[in-house]
């Protein structure tokens, strides 16, 4: 077998890199390994058992949670519970932080905010669905964590990733060191080193946006969209749209191919619609990793300062070329 290497092996590898050594991040990573495996392994027989469909339950955002969406959040949680090495977990899925009150988990150095089934409207279709997570270091030296300790800025991430559930199934991480992909191998059980320092493209020809809300769309994006559209061979317009509806999805084929994902802010999302702690910082550290870039249309999204744990943002994220036009089209118009 030739030179297959393994998430954990390679998290090893790696661990002389992390700033504080001690093999806790470590730990923790393979924790988010385990429980995506779970995951995966159930959104695979999703349409042979009893787990799709509405769960009847309405979360924090307003939005009906899925059976899906349930299970994933309890299954991160248990993970992250069992493995001991983070505090505070904070989800899409539950109004408050949650604390992991264990006489290990305590005292433990980590924070994880998570999406723990993005896309989840996708399920029931058969379509690619991921999961989000963003980790960071707590601030606070003693007793339990606190709200203070989960509202970081994206710049202070230790590390961030995704899952995709998806024709394969991915883990992408970085803990500030580039980016790797590694794909699950179901034969063995293992994620295995796949994309080694994944790279997006400086430039891009892909444009990700659900164009039925253009009539809500702040000037500058209605502008930007136009010039996607219009023919100029010199810069290989127009444009191709591919727009799945599960941001993980979107974001990881423009990883690959270069492209612009964008979520603006529109009539019925007033200030966006993804959550700044557990979609957009944890992908803004992934996107800018790889040598893109991810903005709110003017600013970086990781130097938002958060005030909420469930606060929403606009998002223009991807190849640098494209996001610094989609921003110019935002300062001039918007
Ligand atoms: P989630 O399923 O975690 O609530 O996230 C939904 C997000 C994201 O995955 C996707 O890109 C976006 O919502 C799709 O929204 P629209 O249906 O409004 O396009
Ligand atoms: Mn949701
Ligand atoms: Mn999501
Ligand atoms: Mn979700």
């Amino acid at each position: 077998m030739k030179g297959i290497k393994t998430l954990g092996q390679f998290i090893i590898e790696k661990q002389a890199d992390f700033p504080y050594a001690k093999g806790e991040l470590s730990r923790l990573l393979r924790d988010i390994g385990i429980a995506a495996k779970i995951v995966n392994r159930e959104v695979n027989k999703a349409g042979l058992v009893d787990i799709l469909g509405e769960a009847g339950t309405i979360n924090i955002q307003g939005e009906g949670q899925q059976m899906l969406d349930i299970f994933a959040n309890t299954q991160f949680i248990a993970a992250l519970t069992s493995g001991g090495e983070c505090c505070i977990v904070a989800t899409e899925e539950e109004e408050e932080f949650v604390p992991i009150d264990s006489p290990v988990s305590k005292n433990a150095k980590y924070i994880v905010c998570i999406d723990p089934l993005d896309g989840s409207s996708n399920i029931d279709v058969n379509v690619a669905v991921g999961t989000v997570f963003s980790i960071l270091r707590r601030k606070s030296v003693e007793g339990m964590a606190t709200l203070q300790d989960v509202l970081q800025k994206g710049t202070e991430q230790v590390a961030a990733g995704y899952v995709i559930y998806g024709s394969s199934t991915m883990m992408v991480y970085t803990t500030g060191k580039g980016v790797n992909g590694f794909t699950l191998d179901p034969s063995i059980g293992e994620f295995c080193l796949s994309h080694p320092d994944m790279k997006v493209p400086q430039d891009g020809k892909i444009y990700s946006i659900n164009e039925g809300n253009y009539v809500h769309f702040p000037e500058g994006v209605k502008k930007y969209l136009k010039y996607c559209q219009v023919e100029d061979t010199a810069t290989n317009r127009p444009y191709t749209s591919r727009y799945i509806g599960s941001m993980v999805a979107d974001i990881h084929r423009n990883l690959i191919k270069g492209g612009i994902y964008m979520y603006p802010t529109t009539a019925s999302s007033p200030k966006g619609k993804l959550r700044l702690l557990y979609e957009c910082n944890p992908m803004a550290f992934i996107i800018e990793q790889a040598g893109g870039i991810a903005s709110d249309g003017l600013n970086r999204i990781m130097d938002i300062e958060p005030e909420e744990l469930h606060q929403r943002g606009a998002i223009f994220i991807g190849s640098e070329k494209m996001v610094r036009i989609a921003e110019q089209f935002m300062a001039d118009y918007s």
